[in-house]
């Protein structure tokens, strides 16, 4: 039988860096992958800030939330940006930048895990500070931070962190995802 794609089953959340920098030939490929994703019409609506070296680096690690001090760590921070009118925007409302962009970024993090390096995708950041620090205009959305790096011995991450790496993967089982050929109403979590 087919099994899940190994990427997909190595690729996990993690926090234990190494500061030790990432071969910028390493980066271009990871990236290569990213933007190797479908998207509406073909649009490409993903555009990335790719922070590797200060004082770009140090301006990306300033703007993240105290919960990812771990990822202050990383050798290379990127923003993820798009903006709708980069992408299909139909009549029903139904814009699709921010979509595309999460799939790019999916190859991003299974390429990241071939090349043996973490890539975490974060929501603790401030869109503002890093508006501020690199003058992203609005309606340029900032839809997420990534932490990539190699794996480190997670010294510095703290009780809740740690236990965290060693951690089985959580998901809701498929049956409560799926619904086969019939639709009943969701309800709130
Ligand atoms: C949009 C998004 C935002 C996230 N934000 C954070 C974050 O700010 N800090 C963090 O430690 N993890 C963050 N995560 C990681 C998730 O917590 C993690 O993916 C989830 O718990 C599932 O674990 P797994 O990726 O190891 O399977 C984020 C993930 C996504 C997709």
């Amino acid at each position: 039988m087919a099994e899940i794609i190994q990427e997909i089953q190595d690729r996990r959340a993690r926090r234990a860096y190494k500061e030790s920098p990432v071969d910028r030939a390493v980066t271009e490929r990871i990236f290569t992958a990213a933007t190797m994703a479908p998207s509406c019409s073909n649009k490409q609506p993903w555009r990335f800030l790719v922070c590797d070296k200060d004082p770009a680096l140090g301006k990306a690690r300033h703007a993240l939330n105290g919960g990812n001090y771990w990822a202050k760590v990383a050798p290379v921070l990127v923003v993820v940006t798009t903006r709708d009118d980069l992408d299909c925007q139909l009549d029903d409302d139904r814009n699709y930048a921010q979509f595309d962009t999460g799939m790019a970024v999916m190859g991003l993090m299974l390429q990241a895990t071939r090349e043996g390096l973490f890539a975490h995708p974060m929501a603790g950041f401030s869109p503002e500070k890093l508006r501020e620090a690199f003058h992203i205009e609005e309606g340029t959305r900032v839809v997420t931070m990534i932490a990539i790096g190699h794996p480190g011995d997670g010294a510095n991450l703290n009780e809740k962190h740690s236990e965290s790496e060693r951690s089985a993967r959580e998901r809701k089982p498929l049956d409560e995802v799926i619904q086969w050929n019939h639709w009943s109403q969701l309800t709130p979590d």
